[in-house]
């Protein structure tokens, strides 16, 4: 593997960043050619050459069938693409050094920020070219071929959110996934480790077993999940994070409850990669293509239609006329052009899902005065981080050319924790921007929480209505409007418009037609299987949507038939048992799982992708231990207890009962039947069977 390139003078430094960025441009330059626009002999030229091959910053091939001058092409690695990067940061931060130094000489003061009137034309200008990460089509296509040989680590879904937005500059300043120091200063202060502003921790979690394998030094290919390579990561720190301290102090507490903690602790891996990116290419995305924008896309579309002022709306539901009147008035008090930003990456499980939610939008964007807004689509993978949560959105927004944004009530509020209050407090978000507006250097609009007058027929900012006690004040919460259109009721027209509840309508049909699982979960002999069949029989009586049984004994022959009973195994086989289930559910059917499902987050982690597609109904068959093991109607528990089955659940292997099921059974001395019943009615008042 290629070394760390050598401590070298400023001088040589400026040289090398100079050769880089030719060579990048011209790969196929003669010497000659080079020497020329570098402005050095031809015989320093290819000493540079020469020592920047042998720090693996470039890459020579030699041409065949060209001039003899022209016989070696000259290409960058990926080491050397990220190490121009960094140079290009370097040679800005000592000019910025500079010329706070000289500020401080004619002023007397070194205070910061630097105040607008002294900020260079690119600071100055919100639509100016952004800086992006990737290197040249023709670097890209060699760096591709070199890639390939390189260990390679498969991106997740949210990883490649992340990484979409360091290499288009969405999250301008960083320079590639946190280092060590970065990470460590960004958890505790909400900066990196040089006092820029960056309240996201934005990392590369790995596993431990591919962490055994690279080493600081070392360039890996990161690939999208179809195998393709987006860009080389030169890791520069691997490093064990303090999971409890960054939930903490990121998301307020060390809260499963919290959809960002839980994927901390059971999804992210357990290792951290840092290092400069080196981006090869956009990752892939097949849908609304003309919708998604890059920040540079953005800001030269701004700079073409002249608006020199735009406020963007962040949402991650669908707009309804509340919404728009809202978006609307804000655009008219700042007197700025509209942006609606919506995110389409990852958003608060059981959301409604993006493509309904990009019809819908397409739907009101023709409410708007016409050239004064418009849509694009924002790759961004959220964290449902309150207040540091919408710093980061300012910033990412700053980045995409935009000068205001508006902020509303419990700005991306992760909902309650375990004990049932909300995270944060409903201001504390617009509290946290405000404090940091001015260096940010975009101006918060503040979300009005707009009310339906019934008597003035329009929506009015509810904290600005006088005559309060006189008037009919009217407003659907989001809980309510799930009601509505799960039960099939009336939604009016003051509230959304036609063409949005229809779209809705559609992708969330009344929940007797939904899909939807039953997950029994339990002792082995608890029962589970026979409540289930019971369940299934009547369901097929009842008709109208096909019903399939995923049992835990039937699932073991088939599905999972490689798999035993150790932890990881028993998570591959829960995992696929919710997959199936959760495929059965979006097609409209009915799923009905009996595994013993014993660890909470994996019964957890399955919950959440049914979610997405209809009600996942989880049932604790709470039979106890005492009551299995005297049925034992396999024979099971005895063998258990004379140590012939290893890792049975109850006996040697933990049952982690749950505690926030939607119904608990007890069957001693209960019949199967009257268990079924008991089943059937919690569904019936979940509005999932017809009463
Ligand atoms: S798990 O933990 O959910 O993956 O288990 P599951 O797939 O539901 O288990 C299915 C049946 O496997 C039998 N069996 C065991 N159960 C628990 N622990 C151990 N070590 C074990 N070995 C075999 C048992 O009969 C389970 O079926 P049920 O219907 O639950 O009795």
């Amino acid at each position: 593997m290629n070394a760390q390139p050598k401590p070298i003078s400023a001088e040589e430094e400026d040289l090398l960043f100079r050769l880089l960025r030719q060579l990048d441009l011209t790969p196929d330059a003669s010497q000659r050619a080079l020497a020329g626009a570098l402005g050095i002999s031809l015989g320093r030229v290819n000493a540079q050459l020469r020592a920047a091959a042998e720090a693996g910053l470039i890459e020579i091939t030699e041409r065949t069938g060209t001039d003899r001058r022209q016989r070696f092409a000259y290409g960058l690695t990926a080491r050397g693409a990220a190490q121009k990067t960094r140079l290009i940061d370097k040679f800005l931060a000592r000019k910025f050094t500079e010329f706070t130094a000289l500020h401080a000489e004619l002023t007397g003061s070194a205070q910061y920020p630097i105040p607008p009137q002294f900020r260079s034309f690119p600071m100055q200008n919100p639509h100016a070219p952004i800086t992006e990460l990737y290197v040249s089509a023709d670097s890209a296509q060699k760096l591709k071929v070199e890639a390939a040989s390189l260990p390679s680590w498969d991106l997740t879904p949210r990883q490649i959110c992340d990484l979409e937005l360091l290499m288009n500059g969405g999250f301008n300043p960083l320079k590639g996934f946190l280092g060590k120091d970065d990470y460590d200063s960004v958890v505790e202060t909400m900066r990196l480790a040089d006092g820029s502003l960056w309240p996201m921790p934005i990392t590369l979690d790995i596993s431990q077993d591919f962490a055994d394998t690279v080493e600081p030094g070392q360039d890996i290919a990161l690939r999208d999940q179809e195998g393709v390579i987006l860009a080389i990561l030169s890791i520069s720190d691997k490093y064990v994070p303090n999971k409890a301290r960054e939930a903490e102090m990121v998301f307020g507490a060390d809260d499963l409850a919290h959809p960002a903690v839980n994927y901390l602790h059971h999804v992210a891996g357990p290792v951290y990669l840092g290092g400069a990116i080196t981006g090869i290419q956009q990752p892939i995305h097949y849908d609304f293509r003309a919708r998604r924008d890059t920040p540079n896309e953005l800001r030269a579309y701004f700079r073409k239609l002249g608006w020199r002022k735009v406020v963007a709306f962040q949402t991650r539901n669908p707009l309804h006329r509340a919404h728009q009147e809202l978006t609307f008035r804000a655009a008219r008090e700042s007197q700025a052009n509209l942006l609606i930003h919506p995110v389409v990456g990852m958003t608060k499980p059981g959301d409604v899902d993006h493509f309904t939610r990009v019809r819908c939008y397409e739907a009101v964007l023709d409410k708007y005065p016409a050239a004064t807004t418009t849509m694009s689509l924002l790759n961004l993978a959220m964290r449902m981080a309150g207040p540091r949560e919408a710093v980061w959105h300012g910033l990412i927004r700053k980045n995409h050319g935009v000068t205001h944004f508006i902020v509303g009530r419990d700005h991306a509020g992760p909902g309650k924790n375990s004990a049932g209050e909300d995270f944060y407090g409903p201001y504390d978000a617009q509290d946290l921007f405000r404090e940091h507006e001015e260096e940010m250097g975009i101006t918060m609009v503040d979300f009005k929480h707009m009310v339906w007058v019934q008597e003035r027929a329009q929506y009015e900012p509810m904290d600005e209505i006088k005559d309060k006690d006189e008037v009919t004040i009217l407003n659907i919460s989001g809980t309510e409007l799930r009601r509505r259109l799960s039960e099939g009721l009336e939604i009016p027209e003051w509230f959304s418009f036609p063409e949005v509840v229809a779209e809705l309508r559609k992708t969330r049909p009344p929940r007797a037609k939904q899909g939807f699982t039953v997950f029994l979960t339990g002792l082995s002999g608890s029962g589970k299987s026979t409540v289930a069949n019971a369940l299934m029989v009547k369901l097929m009586e009842m008709g109208g949507r096909p019903v399939t049984l995923l049992d835990g004994d039937v699932v073991r022959k088939h599905l999972s038939s490689e798999l035993g009973f150790s932890k990881e195994h028993r998570d591959i086989n829960i995992r696929r048992i919710g997959y199936v289930a959760s495929e059965i559910t979006k097609n409209g059917g009915i799923a009905i799982c009996a595994p013993i499902a014993p660890y909470t987050a994996t019964r957890r982690a399955v919950r959440e992708m049914i979610e997405a597609y209809g009600a996942f109904v989880e049932i604790h068959v709470a039979t106890s231990l005492e009551e299995c093991e005297r049925r034992d109607r396999k024979g099971l528990y005895k063998l258990a207890r004379e140590g012939k089955i290893k890792e049975f659940t109850g006996i040697s292997d933990p049952y982690e009962a749950p505690t926030n099921a939607e119904l608990v059974l007890d069957t001693e001395g209960t019949e199967v039947d009257y268990c079924a019943q008991q089943v059937l009615l919690k569904l019936e008042s979940m509005g999932l069977v017809a009463a």
